[in-house]
Formats: C-alpha cells, structure tokens, sequence
C-alpha cells in the first residue's frame, strides 16, 4: 500500500515521504523582494515535508505586484534563497521554489504608473492591495509582443538559473490561478490571433516555450509545473477546460519533468474534477493538493489518483506536520489575519504538537 509515508523518486531526488508543502505566499520578503533570516526559520521548521515549494516568486520586477513577495532577479535575492536552501537542507530537507509572473493582475502602482502585461488587453475582474492602497481599480493590459513573449521566457530561465546556483533543489514554474502562463492557456483572457492564441496547441505555446527554456537550463529532473485547471481565480476562465488541459498534460510527456502539479478540490459528486483526466493522460508523476486531510490523502495515494499530495493551509499552523500525521496528533488551526503580515507572528511561533515524540531532523 503506497501511503504519506512512502518515499518517492521525483526528477533527480529520492524524497523521504509524500508530504509535499505547497507554495504558500506569506509577503514576509520585505525588503525589495530578497527573502531573509525569518523566512529561512520558517522554511527550515517546515523540512520534513517530502518537499517544500517554496512560495510564489517573480522572475522579474515588472511580474511581481504582490506586496512583500519575494523575487529571484537580483543577486541579494539569489544570496537570500541560498540562505533558505542551506536552512532547509540543514535539516535533511529539500526545497523548490515556484517561479512567477503575474501579467495582468500587477497593478499599475507597482510598475510607476505602467500597464502590465498579458496576452491580450483584456482586463480580468481584480482588484488588489497595492502601495497605495485597497481596491485599486485595475488597468486593461498591454498585450505582449512576440519581443516581449521572448524575454518573458528568458527571464523564466534565467531565474530557474539563479535556483539552482543559490542551492535550491528545483523550480516549479507557476502557470496556475490566472497569472501570465494561465492568461495564454485559458481563452477567458487569450484572444490573439497570432500562434499564441486561436488553437489549444498556440495557447499552450508559451507554456511550453518556458517550459522547454528551464528544462535546457537547469535539467529537467530539477523541473515541475502547477496547473489549476478548473478554478476561476482573478476571473480566469476557458471555454472546454477538458480539452486544453488534457492537451496540456499530454504535451508536457515530452519534458520528463520532476512532476506536475493539479491545484484541484474534489468537487461534490456531480460536477467536473478533470484530475483523473490528467492522471490518465499524464505519464509521470502528479502531485495533488487542494482540501486534502490525512485520510482522504491515503486513499488517493492508494488509489493511484497521484504520486504525492501537496498540503497549503495544514503546513501553516503546523510546522511539523508530517510528524502529526505519522502519530495522528491533533492539528493547530492557522489564523489568516496573520497570512501577510509582515512580521514572525503567526510565521514562524507556531508550536510543533505537544505529542512526545522526536522531530525526523532530530532522529
Ligand atoms: C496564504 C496562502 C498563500 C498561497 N500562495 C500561493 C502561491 O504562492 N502559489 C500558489 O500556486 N498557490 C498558493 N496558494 C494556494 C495553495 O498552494 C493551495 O493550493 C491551497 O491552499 C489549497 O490547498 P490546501 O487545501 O491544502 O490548503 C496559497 C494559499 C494560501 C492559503
């Protein structure tokens, strides 16, 4: 019986159990996007995971319109992961991190009054803290050049470059929830009429060019991708979600990548849930996540439904959560009012269980 608890070999890594992290934005990066000693503390409680994924972070200044995220563009940011990968892999653990473009939902505050970018102008419903406050009324986008496209992609390998020479262990490239890859993908935004757009096969262009462009870089066993592909976030939306990412799917087969990744509820009985599609198309390994507990995490492991199964909220309140599962320890419930803020309160001063037993760094 495969369970949480089985090791698994992912891309170029022997991981020690099924308990993946999944990337969590926590806006603790607070000087000019180069994470810092508190967010190596919080990453480093955390490395019992199979595998951490490591936050959402921008490939460049002009993708990046979350407050206090971090960025792998600059060498402090580089010196900075280097201090979380030492951390993390201190304690045995191993770490990706996810790289990031945001397109259309960066704001006009963060890039000096500028029009961000997408595949086509058209604005999706948003609004978002920025530095100038709540609820600011977004700006259609600018539509992306085939130049622009291009750099894009370099800016992806370029900081899948900077990863692996900071000591990171991978990179999960981002093209879930509405962000720039989703905005190609998805004809809710992607309206162009050039080989970026039109047919599943163009829309899938730019994924599959950044894809190509980090594998070539830093191999792909150090490679995995997220894909969302029935969620709405940032008023996101395709006409036949089945179809482009089963085609998806069955496109990346080429890459050999580390994993893919399905952000992905079970939904009621009833409505669609495309995971076993993929499962079926997909020839490697799929990590799942969204709503998973313990149990339900077994029984899709056992049923072969994925690999592995990445856990967002559980791992925030609970540092040690594969600990707490391998003993059936209670859970602590994390407080979202402390999700972005910006200091270690609700970061890294969540307790590890009151259970007897020895943390798996210290055995
Ligand atoms: C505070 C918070 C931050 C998140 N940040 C990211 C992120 O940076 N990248 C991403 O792909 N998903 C992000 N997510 C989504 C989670 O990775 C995960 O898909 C979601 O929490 C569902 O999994 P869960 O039910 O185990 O919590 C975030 C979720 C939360 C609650």
């Amino acid at each position: 019986m495969t369970t949480l608890f089985t090791s698994i070999t992912l891309g170029d890594y022997q991981l020690k159990n099924r308990v993946f992290m999944a990337p969590l934005s926590r806006s603790r990066a607070v000087d000019n996007g180069i994470p810092n000693e508190l967010m190596a503390d919080y990453y480093a409680q955390r490395a019992s995971a199979g595998l951490i994924i490591a936050e959402a972070t921008a490939v460049d200044k002009k993708g990046l319109g979350w407050l206090n995220a971090p960025g792998l563009f600059t060498d402090e940011q580089q010196l900075g992961w280097q201090k979380i990968a030492d951390a993390v892999h201190e304690k045995k653990g191993h770490i990706f991190v996810q790289l990031w473009h945001m397109g259309s939902v960066v704001h006009p505050d963060f890039l000096g009054g500028e029009l961000p970018v997408s595949s086509s102008p058209v604005k999706q419903q948003v609004s978002l803290k920025t530095p100038k406050g709540r609820d600011r009324e977004f700006a259609v986008p600018k539509a992306l050049s085939q130049l622009g496209i291009s750099e894009i992609v370099q800016q992806f390998s370029q900081a899948a470059k900077r990863a692996v020479a900071a000591g990171l262990d991978g990179v999960e490239i981002h093209a879930a929830n509405g962000f720039l890859i989703d905005q190609f993908t998805r004809d809710g935004v992607n309206q162009r009429v050039d080989e970026y757009g039109g047919s599943i096969d163009n829309r899938l262009r730019f994924m599959l060019e950044v894809v190509a462009a980090v594998c070539n870089t830093i191999g792909s066993g150090k490679v995995g991708i997220r894909l969302s592909p029935s969620n709405s976030v940032w008023g996101i939306s395709d006409s036949t979600p089945k179809a482009t990412f089963s085609r998806a799917v069955e496109r990346l087969n080429q890459f050999n990548l580390a994993y893919v990744h399905v952000l992905e509820p079970k939904p009621e009985v009833g409505k669609d849930y495309l995971t076993p599609l993929l499962r079926e198309k997909y020839q490697g390994n799929l990590v799942i996540n969204g709503g998973y507990t313990k149990k339900t995490a077994n029984s899709a492991l056992d049923n072969n439904e994925g690999q592995a199964v990445a856990f967002g909220t559980p791992f925030i309140a609970n540092p040690d959560l594969v600990e707490r599962y391998m003993h059936d320890a209670d859970l602590a419930i994390a407080d979202s009012t402390t999700f972005y803020t910006s200091t270690g309160k609700g970061y890294n001063d969540y307790p590890t269980s009151k259970l007897p037993y020895k943390l798996m760094s210290e055995v």
